[in-house]
């Protein structure tokens, strides 16, 4: 599917958000004002029918969709595009009236009631056979409608099921992946530990919360089931859209690092990634500038799914959310901070949730561009507006890409096998924080990292950090070492390749799969540290740095050890080593430290790449985006202060002004400089 056609349309950076023109149907003022209002803002894109279903078959085999064309018609003749969504997100209470089998079962192999939303069995076939109507019915209505950009696949899809009809499908599921062979399975989950041995495919079950959840193997199972489940079902939709008209492209919109489904799984269906965006702004624990990098760390995951063309900020609100546990308001300029980060990170789109507020229900005092007041004189409306007026002067960034040369690896796999592994501690884990902290500190350097899955293409960097990089898939282990051996650089933590993709572990020492070759050391033991021990590496040109949480004792055959452990019955042996391997290196860092404390090995890792960071003031953010002729530097300042940068030159876009040496950015000022 060409994206880039998407964008064409638009001209530029697209801006809007969720409208729920449904709600509204008897205000015909309030629609007119809406259009009016949109045009000031800037908004040349909305998504319509998220949550419609209701509305668009109010009784079973009754459609209503003249609301819908009417409003896109209008939009579309006031130069606003139409992203369409398909409403599987929340069904109809005749729906679960008549059907209750499409209601989840939970973990506890209990049936929901009808409401809220999100809670389809993906695999209940006449829930299926529903949506396929609908689904049908809106692309024959409205995927040639000269408005309609793209689809939006339900809503944050999300959750399990464990209804009779979803465990058949994990059976079959696990059949087919084993083979047919249930021995294969038996091997593959250790199943003789504990008398867990299977005799058929039928005698599994999921992991009910009061059944089997001590095999490792079959709880990593459930999650890709789930992920597979729910891709399913998506591609149900998908392929019900495409029979009508091939070549609408379409996307769902993912959540913060969501943990229950593997997002990279599901964007291999998808032209366009998009999530959604809620970063606890102005919390007690961070600085905005923290706060930031968090959110871009979540953009550089979704970026990462297709690096060769723009996300989409799918939503993200210009005030405060109502979910939060305290949902303060986003101060003024921190909304232009967030959404120039956005495109920054590589969007093409600035979107909201949502365009005007509700008056009742659940997210009656959610954020929104349009409060309840209705006017365009607000604080939020004009921050908008000005966002609107800035995205304007920008209309080349739409298309380009970052294209960066360093990239960690973050796995769902290694999510969940991590967090479910009884090893280490339970509280201080922290796999996320862990690869946050690193990827923090290369973007203080002014270098940003890729996030990336272990099935990705490895040849367009030169850098691979590896955070406890615990799964190894089949394969992955060659490829890594493949990599060094032709001249990259790779940095692995402790709790490296301990484990394969059942969950069984290395035998012959970790990291295992060949790894312990190409890093020249292995790991004897792991040591848990309560959280009040500490130990220290000290490195060999004297700098002492503090360990917690885990120390491993490692066996050095051939590397070279850059610093060994203070104290313990470890003391004197090695922490942290390099090997050189072929034409690259490869570093091992045997203990947690602060990422700031890893800083000289990061330094020392990007010279020998051959890679040139940027001495950036404290609370600054750096992107670049490349483009065939032109590349764009952002420049976003979310330190508080003025603060004046030197060694830039091109043309600001943002500020209108050539800059030869000095940029002065105001608190929450952006720049983006055209080369
Ligand atoms: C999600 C949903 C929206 C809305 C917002 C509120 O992103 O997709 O429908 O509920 O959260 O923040
Ligand atoms: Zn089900």
């Amino acid at each position: 599917m060409e994206q880039t056609a998407l964008f064409e349309k638009i001209g530029g950076i697209m801006h809007g958000g969720d409208y729920n023109p449904e709600q509204w149907l008897d205000r015909p003022d309030i629609l007119a004002k809406d259009i009016e209002m949109m045009k000031k803002a800037g908004v040349n894109c909305v998504t319509l029918g998220v949550f419609a279903w209701a509305v668009h078959e109010p009784r079973e085999g009754e459609f209503h969709f003249e609301w819908l064309k009417e409003i896109m018609d209008n939009l579309y003749e006031n130069g606003i595009y139409t992203i369409l969504a398909t409403p599987s997100g929340a069904r109809p209470a005749w729906l679960d009236e008549k059907y209750p089998e499409a209601m989840r079962v939970d973990a506890s192999g209990h049936r929901a009631h009808h409401g809220v939303r999100h809670n389809h069995c993906m695999s209940s076939p006449i829930f299926r056979e529903k949506i396929a109507i609908m689904d049908r019915k809106l692309a024959e209505n409205f995927a040639d409608h000269p408005g309609m950009l793209l689809w939006h696949i339900s809503n944050e899809f999300g959750g399990e099921c464990y209804c009779p009809h979803c465990v058949k499908r994990f059976q079959n599921y696990l059949a087919e992946k084993f083979d047919h062979d249930i021995d294969k399975l038996n091997h593959a989950w250790w199943t003789t530990f504990w008398s867990h041995r299977f005799n058929s495919f039928d005698q599994i079950e999921p992991p009910y919360s009061n059944g089997e959840f001590s095999i490792m193997g079959l709880n990593l199972e459930w999650k890709r089931f789930t992920t597979w489940s729910m891709t399913d079902f998506m591609k149900w939709e998908i392929s019900v859209l495409r029979d009508v008209k091939a070549d609408v492209p379409v996307t769902t919109n993912f959540m913060k690092l969501y943990d229950g489904l593997d997002y990279r799984e599901m964007a291999k269906e998808l032209d366009m990634v998009s999530w959604d965006s809620y970063p606890a702004f102005h919390n007690d624990r961070e600085t905005l500038a923290e706060t930031m990098l968090e959110n871009a760390f979540d953009h550089a995951v979704i970026r990462s799914m297709k690096p060769d063309r723009p996300f989409m900020l799918m939503e993200s609100v210009p005030g405060a959310v109502n979910w939060h546990p305290f949902n303060k308001v986003k101060r003024p300029g921190a909304h232009r901070l967030a959404c120039f980060q956005a495109v920054a990170s590589g969007s093409d789109t600035v979107q909201y949730f949502q365009w005007r507020k509700g008056r009742g229900s659940f997210e009656q005092y959610h954020g929104a561009v349009v409060d309840h007041l209705g006017t365009d004189d607000t604080r939020i409306f004009k921050e908008v507006e000005e966002v609107g007026q800035l995205l304007k002067k920008i209309p080349d960034v739409a298309g380009t890409i970052p294209k960066n040369q360093v990239a960690m690896i973050f796995d769902w796999d290694n999510r969940w096998a991590i967090d479910d592994a009884m090893a280490l501690a339970q509280e201080t884990k922290n796999y996320e924080k862990t690869c946050m902290d690193i990827w923090d500190e290369f973007m203080k350097m002014g270098v940003e990292p890729d996030v990336i899955s272990s099935d990705s293409d490895f040849s367009p960097y030169k850098v691979l950090i590896l955070p406890m990089f615990y799964v190894l898939h089949d394969g992955v282990g060659a490829k890594i070492k493949d990599f060094v051996a032709k001249g990259g650089q790779v940095l692995a933590t402790y709790f490296t390749g301990y484990v394969d993709k059942d969950l069984l572990c290395h035998l012959g020492g970790f990291p295992g799969d060949g790894l312990s070759e190409v890093f020249g050391i292995i790991s004897e033991e792991i040591d848990t540290l309560y959280p009040t021990d500490r130990n220290a590496v000290r490195f060999t040109n004297g700098k002492v740095c503090e360990v917690r949480d885990y120390a491993e004792m490692l066996r050095v055959s051939d590397a070279e050890v850059l610093g060994t452990y203070e104290t313990d019955y470890y003391g004197k042996m090695a922490a942290v080593t390099k090997k050189k391997y072929g034409e690259g290196n490869a570093y091992y860092v045997a203990c947690r430290m602060a990422a700031t404390d890893m800083k000289d090995l990061f330094v020392e890792v990007l010279s020998n790449a051959g890679i040139a960071g940027k001495d950036l003031p404290e609370g600054v953010e750096y992107h670049v985006r490349y483009g065939a002729e032109k590349s764009f530097e952002f420049y976003l300042n979310a330190s508080g202060k003025q603060i004046t940068l030197s060694g830039v030159s091109g043309k600001d876009l943002i500020g209108e002004k050539e800059i030869s040496g000095e940029l002065i950015l105001d608190p929450c000022a952006v720049a983006v400089i055209e080369k």
